[in-house]
């Protein structure tokens, strides 16, 4: 990736942005700075990095789960750009990035003892847990909620410049509102050049998909979002946990705001498709004799079963969490063929394979189709 002398001041708009009513065009013209770095980070190579989030500039930067959209978490300045930067609707909160336990004192009310015990066994990890919020949290934080969502990432890069920083990071995923989540850095500039002031690009990330959501802040554990850690995982800590109805039931909203919307859509339309590859393939011929250009996603097992305009895979069906590795980038590489339609096959819904259907679902709105015989 080219990298580049820069400018950190966002220079279309200084007044604090109004996130309800975010108007795009004042955040396309900063001249985004892309620092490259290894495993092997050290401070000097987050000076900069660092510095701009100082500022309250968003940076994006990896983490194990996907790339996150950081900035200073106790700004309303900072954070408001990160709506703005997205485009992400206001009523949708952030998750906060810390690298030491005890920055949770500021951000918190109490710690409730399953997230102790949760933390105990998953921080630094691909967990993020919900708890009552603390008084210096801002309501753009929290999209109005009296809850507040924290997780401590497990990447070297991340850990280093949330310390470098002295701050809580805010950051959700680094991707255009609705857009695939971000696996790499050229993802990100992809979707966020010339809107944020910067990329740490440490590579590709490991797990990813997101981190999995589970409110601790009082009654019953619930997983809000499936991710990283599974239930299974989080059961054999603090014993049963329980799955907010409104992620699979349609007419219960879904507890965790975020996931009430579409995403991790590529431009053409994915319908998941539940049957064999003979059936899938019987939709891929009915859609081209229409004269469509037809994708299929599947894994590498099955790439050369089908026959249709572009073929993807993402990772092996017999070990599921390469599936989670690859979905994001295998949905995103659609967006560089001219589909029109997207056949996906689905995964069964066990460990990761929970975190992998749910976006599938959501990639595809809902969209399936079910061989009856
Ligand atoms: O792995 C991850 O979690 C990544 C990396 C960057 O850490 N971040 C991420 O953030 O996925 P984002 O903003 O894309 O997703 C955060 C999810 C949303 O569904 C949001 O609604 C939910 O967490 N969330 C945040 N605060 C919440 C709260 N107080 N109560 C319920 N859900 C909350
Ligand atoms: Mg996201």
């Amino acid at each position: 990736m080219d990298k580049a002398v820069h400018n950190l001041r966002i220079t279309g708009s200084k007044k604090v942005p109004n996130v309800r009513g975010a108007n795009e065009k004042t955040v396309n013209n900063v001249k985004t700075v892309i620092w490259s770095v290894d495993k092997h980070v050290n401070e000097k190579d987050l000076a900069a990095a660092a510095e701009c989030l100082r500022k309250n500039e968003v940076v994006a930067f990896p983490t194990e789960t996907v790339y996150g959209l950081g900035a200073n978490a106790l700004s309303d300045e900072a954070v408001g750009k990160i709506f703005e930067a997205k485009g992400r609707p206001s009523d949708n909160p952030l998750i906060v990035h810390i690298s030491d336990e005890k920055q949770l004192e500021n951000l918190v009310e109490y710690v409730p003892e399953t997230a102790k015990r949760l933390m105990e066994a998953f921080w630094p990890g691909p967990l993020t847990l919900i708890y009552p919020r603390g008084r210096a949290v801002s309501d753009i934080v929290t999209g109005g909620l009296s809850t507040v969502a924290v997780r401590m990432p497990n990447h070297p890069t991340a850990i280093a410049l949330i310390r470098q920083t002295g701050l809580p990071l805010a950051a959700p995923s680094a991707n255009r509102s609705g857009r695939p989540s971000p696996t790499t850095a050229e993802h990100v500039k992809h979707d966020l050049d010339g809107r944020i002031a910067g990329i740490v690009d440490g590579g590709g990330t490991g797990v990813g998909l997101e981190s999995t959501v589970v409110d601790c802040s009082g009654g019953i554990v619930t997983i809000l979002r499936p991710g990283g850690v599974t239930k299974a995982e989080l059961e054999r800590v603090i014993g049963s946990v329980s799955v907010d109805q409104g992620l699979k039931n349609h007419e219960d909203q879904p507890k965790s705001p975020g996931m009430k919307y579409t995403h991790y859509a590529p431009k053409a339309a994915v319908t998941l498709v539940d049957g064999g590859r003979d059936f899938l393939q019987s939709l891929v011929n009915s859609e081209r004799k229409k004269g469509k250009n037809v994708g299929v996603l599947t894994t590498e097992e099955s790439s050369h079963s089908y026959n249709a305009d572009v073929v993807v895979t993402c990772g092996r069906r017999s070990d599921l969490s390469t599936v989670a590795r690859g979905l994001y980038a295998a949905l995103r590489k659609f967006d560089e063929h001219d589909v029109d339609v997207i056949f996906a096959e689905t995964f069964p819904a066990e460990g990761v394979g929970e975190a992998v259907m749910n976006r599938l679902e959501k990639s595809a709105g809902g969209r399936i189709i079910r061989d009856s015989n």
